[in-house]
């Protein structure tokens, strides 16, 4: 059977890393696309020789044209520019927004049939316009934000119980804004919910506060360390496990910005909720049943979304 094919659109810092994660991983053949020429063929170059030492068999091809991405299995968008200090995720929206509309028409005309993962920022309005620039099915358009910043909150979890990350499950849904949701009540460590370990001593509610308000701004906290640029690894490892999960029909639950069709009494939006992603793409969207304070901070959540794609239908009406 033929490899997989995998296009990165867009090669910059999560690009490459993507490329590095699914050569070790052999989930397939990797092209890089880029505008930027000579980035996506030196970042190739550079991870296929990586592959003579570490012994994985892929190919990598840096591309310029969107002819290279032709028949792609699984397509990860990150094209468009990272924050820098200072900057929200909202307002990279003018630039990335032009961005989606050639990406889109781009894998429309050469990778119909890809599960498309967006990650570009503000990404539930960008992972929005991508599917309707591109008029994909939207079971195939999907956004990574939940599962990096269940990692995030997963991370800090673990070190405050000083317990395994393996042993850790977390969920954080709603916008990937400062606005989102970390589910508190239902994240467990070895099964026992956060609540429970309140309880039980071990640790206090001010604690799990402050954890929560540090997942929330994970993203920031990283930019204002880079200083030149956001997160890549964990992006990067996230988008692969949504990736691997739809390759490999594992049927995973994953917190993903999804599109909505009525679930939570949306209705043309996408926003960070639970889905099984499985080699149907999107195959289910779990509706979870909110607490009053649960529910009233995902509505402010989808109200900040909301409010991002008007932006987007003010730049370009055709989003209507
Ligand atoms: N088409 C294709 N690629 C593009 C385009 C375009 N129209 N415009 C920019 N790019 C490329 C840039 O040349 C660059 O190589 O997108 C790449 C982006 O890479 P980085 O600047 O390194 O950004 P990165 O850290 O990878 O983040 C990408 O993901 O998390 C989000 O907020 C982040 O929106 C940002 C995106």
């Amino acid at each position: 059977m033929a490899r997989k094919k995998i296009a990165l659109i867009g090669s910059g810092m999560i690009g490459g890393t993507l490329a590095h994660l699914i050569g070790l991983k052999e989930l397939g053949d990797v092209i890089l696309f880029d505008i930027s020429e000579g980035l996506p063929q030196g970042k190739g170059l550079d991870i296929a020789q990586s592959s003579a030492v570490e012994g994985f068999d892929a190919a990598f091809q840096g591309v310029n044209d969107y002819a290279g991405i032709e028949g792609a299995d699984v397509c990860i968008v990150t094209a468009g520019v990272p924050r820098k200090p200072g900057m929200s995720r909202d307002d990279l929206l003018g630039i990335n927004l032009k961005v989606m509309e050639q990406v889109g028409a781009g894998i429309k005309k050469y990778a119909p049939k890809a599960f498309v993962i967006c990650i570009t920022n503000p990404l539930d309005a960008m992972v929005w316009a991508l599917q309707k620039f591109s008029g994909m099915p939207k079971s195939h358009v999907v956004g990574m934000a939940g599962v990096l910043d269940s990692a995030r909150f997963r991370y800090f979890l673990s070190e405050e119980f000083n317990v395994s990350i393996e042993d850790i499950s977390a969920m954080t849904l709603g916008g990937h804004g400062d606005d989102m949701v970390p589910m508190v009540r239902y994240s467990t460590v070895g099964g026992i919910p956060l609540p429970d370990l309140i309880k039980m001593g071990w640790t206090s509610q001010e604690k799990l506060d402050a954890i929560v308000e540090r997942t929330r701004k994970g993203g920031g906290e990283i930019v204002g360390l880079l200083k030149t640029g956001s997160a890549y690894y964990a992006p990067a490892a996230s988008a692969v496990a949504m990736a691997e999960s739809y390759l490999k029909d594992k049927k995973r639950v994953l917190p993903c910005a999804a599109y909505l069709s009525g679930q939570y009494g949306l209705k043309d939006m996408y926003v960070g909720v639970p889905v099984v992603i499985g080699a149907g793409g999107v195959e289910r969207v779990i509706e979870l049943d909110f607490n009053k304070d649960e529910k009233a901070m995902f509505e402010k959540s989808v109200g900040a979304v909301k409010s991002l794609c008007e932006a987007c239908e003010g730049i370009a009406p055709q989003l209507k």
